[in-house]
């Protein structure tokens, strides 16, 4: 599955129809259905849904943390740089943790321990990979990734413990342990969300900086349109644990070819067009225990139009177009028409959204 911004090269993470279930009190529920996607080297991958629709799960998966025992990998196939993840023992997947794919999740205060200096813990994590690393070696080496992820002083802010530091730099920490050993594969699940609006820009930036420096591939889990506008090469949409999209940035902005995509385009707000109203989507995402038959969208849907085919048959997500984007929609080939019609209840600028 190539794609333009590829390349053409081998992609760093292909995951393949990666089902994740979870044991519940109601009985078995997928949090992921049949997963696909492609990430290749050096580019950034979206992955975007409202809450509850298997983003995290999806990369938790990818790093086999998939939190047990409830839940279990209940199929599918994941290959981060050439190797094989599902068929690997906990002891080898925790050596590909770090050194092959690693992970900047949300909350930075919680993600460090509380009882070891950060230079410590990053420190740890070099030597975990590298058993020859002198101690020396090691604090130099952190020295020298704080001060490329920004962190002032890094010499003598090395052996502070992580409740003296605010939650940017706790986040910047995070990241430079997460690129220590130069992993190919770099996710990072909101990585902004629970920080302070003035210093979400920076730690964005050191995020693209650190991808730009490592060449890895980036996996960003996100709400925020507006980081996805500027972070992202291609966009991930889910929908009830399935890919129901994927397309290029402007093409899931300007042209999107599935309803639910347009419908998070249309609901939330975004800088680059200036619109007089947000048009929400009606009700919410199914219960896992109760996904609607059909297209699991069907009941949101407004270009249904009471057709019984979205009600009896999944949509399959097929290539449309001949730039290799995919959607899971029935009546893709309406969607020209619908985002004409719902960028003029905006009252925004039809020609903007005209432009794929
Ligand atoms: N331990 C668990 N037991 C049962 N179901 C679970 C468990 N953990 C997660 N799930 C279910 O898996 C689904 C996917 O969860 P996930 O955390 O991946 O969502 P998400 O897309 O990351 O949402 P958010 O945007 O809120 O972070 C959810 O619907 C959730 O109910
Ligand atoms: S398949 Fe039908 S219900 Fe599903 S998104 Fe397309 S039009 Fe809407
Ligand atoms: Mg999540």
């Amino acid at each position: 599955m190539l794609h333009p911004t590829s390349g053409g090269g081998e992609p760093s993470l292909s995951v393949r129809d990666l089902t994740v279930e979870f044991d519940t009190p109601q009985g078995i529920v997928r949090a992921v259905d049949g997963v696909s996607f492609d990430v290749f080297p050096g580019e950034t991958v979206a992955l975007v849904g409202e809450s509850g629709c298997g983003k995290t799960m999806t990369a938790l998966a990818i790093l086999g943390l998939v939190p047990r025992p409830a839940g279990r990998i209940a199929g599918g196939r994941i290959r981060c740089d050439g190797r094989n993840l599902l068929g690997m023992s906990n002891r080898e997947l925790r050596s590909i943790r770090g050194a092959v794919a690693s992970m900047v999740f949300q909350e930075p205060a919680s993600s460090l321990n509380p009882v070891f200096t950060v230079g410590k813990q990053i420190a740890g994590v070099l030597r975990a990979h590298d058993r020859g690393l002198s101690r020396r070696a090691a604090r130099d080496r952190v020295i020298e990734l704080l001060r490329s992820v920004g962190v002032p002083d890094a010499a003598s802010r090395i052996d502070d413990y992580p409740h003296q530091w605010s939650g940017g730099m706790c986040q910047r920490a995070l990241i430079a342990m997460a690129i220590a050993n130069r992993p190919r594969l770099l996710i990072a699940d909101e990585p902004t969300t629970a920080l302070d609006v003035t210093i979400q820009a920076q730690v964005l930036e050191v995020l693209d900086t650190a991808r730009r420096e490592t060449g890895a591939a980036t996996l960003l889990i996100t709400h925020d349109l507006g980081v996805v506008a500027e972070m992202a090469d291609r966009v991930v949409v889910m929908y009830a644990g399935r890919v129901i999209e994927t397309a290029t940035v402007d093409e899931i902005f300007h042209a999107p070819r599935h309803p639910y995509t347009l419908g998070l385009m249309a609901s939330l707000p975004r800088l680059d067009i200036d619109v007089a109203r947000l048009v929400p989507i009606p009700g919410q995402p199914p219960h896992l225990h109760r996904i609607p038959a059909g297209c699991a969208f069907h009941p949101r849907c407004r270009l249904r139009h009471g057709r019984s085919r979205c009600v009896e048959q999944s949509p399959p997500l097929l290539q449309v177009g001949p730039t290799g984007r995919r959607t899971a929609c029935h009546f893709h080939d309406e969607m020209t028409t619908e985002v004409a019609v719902v960028t003029e209840e905006m009252g925004a600028d039809p020609t903007v959204a005209a432009t794929p």
